[in-house]
């Protein structure tokens, strides 16, 4: 964390749940970034009050409308951050937002599938293409040459409900067009590592935990992980104990070229690195980019 120097990122699905608990967590770091991009598909809703007010206490806030699911909302909010950024590149882009449907296997339906689908995939490849420029341009302006977020980077994230190996919670819901959308994501993200890896912006798929959060309490148990032991570092030795993987997203040193200078969190014995299917834990993912 103390390695992390990021001077802008963006959130989307920034309103509520993880997104939101992502935007506080950045704001209680020693060095806060200077712009931390919100966005949000519907700013001026009730679900959108706690950002409205957080961005009134906090200048360094830009809520930006942004529907993933549009390219034309994507395209303008590229384009609004560019230009709030005049010359300099962004960061970070954390992919987010989510959807998921709870349907059993035999009543998954064409339209579910593809809202899904374009929600959780579409989304994050199209705006990791329409931020592309912005976080070259991040990574041309870093020193050093190695990949690490406080040069450049995409965070993509996924669940371990999308692990073909490790499939959580199948017993309480089979969800397929969320489970094929995260598969898909980590195969996206994957993608993504190897092309942008030469223009040096490191990407990653990870998993939050199980969160208690509207979509985490959607299953109807209550999720064991807390919002804060989710986003934040410094919880993370307070964690459930089931829960295997929980993402950091920081480099233990600005300069992660190397697969070991990432941290992650492994409370289990799940030996899913080298697999080539589903979640993979952060250093399989870094590894592959060193
Ligand atoms: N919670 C968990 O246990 C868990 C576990 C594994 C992975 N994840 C992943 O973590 C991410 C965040 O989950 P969460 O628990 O915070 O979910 P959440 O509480 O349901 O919040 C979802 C966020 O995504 C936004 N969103 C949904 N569709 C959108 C769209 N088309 N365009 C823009 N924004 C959209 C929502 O905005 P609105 O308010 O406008 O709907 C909301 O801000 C998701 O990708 C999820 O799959 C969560």
């Amino acid at each position: 964390m103390a390695g992390l120097h990021v001077r802008s990122l963006l959130v989307t699905g920034a309103n509520r749940g993880i997104g939101l608990g992502l935007v506080q967590h950045f704001l209680r770091m020693p060095k806060p970034p200077q712009w931390i991009f919100a966005g949000c598909r519907d700013p001026k809703g009730q679900r959108a009050q706690e950002l409205q007010n957080l961005a009134s206490k906090h200048p360094n806030i830009i809520i930006i409308p942004l529907e993933v699911a549009n390219p034309a909302s994507i395209k303008a909010a590229a384009a609004q951050v560019g230009e709030h950024l005049g010359g300099s590149g962004l960061n970070i882009l954390i992919n987010n937002a989510g959807i998921v449907k709870l349907n059993a296997l035999d009543a998954e339906t064409l339209e579910d599938m593809s809202e899904v689908y374009t929600t959780n995939t579409i989304g994050p490849l199209l705006m990791g293409q329409a931020f592309l420029p912005l976080l070259k341009k991040a990574a041309q302006g870093s020193p050093g040459s190695g990949l690490s977020c406080s040069r450049a980077a995409i965070i993509n994230l996924s669940s371990q409900g999308g692990s073909i190996s490790s499939l959580l919670t199948w017993e309480i819901a089979q969800a397929p067009s969320y489970r094929c959308s995260k598969a898909a994501l980590n195969m996206l993200s994957k993608c993504q590592s190897l092309a942008y890896k030469e223009h040096g912006i490191l990407c990653v798929a990870l998993h939050p935990g199980w969160v208690q959060t509207d979509m985490g309490r959607s299953l109807g148990l209550p999720p064991p992980v807390t919002l804060d032991d989710s986003v934040s570092p410094a919880h993370v030795s307070h964690g459930a104990s089931h829960i295997p993987f929980r993402f950091l997203l920081l480099p233990s040193s600005s300069t992660s070229s190397s697969p070991g200078s990432w941290q992650h969190v492994c409370q289990g014995q799940h030996n899913w690195s080298g697999t080539t299917e589903g979640f993979c834990p952060l250093e399989t993912w870094t590894g592959s980019q060193s």
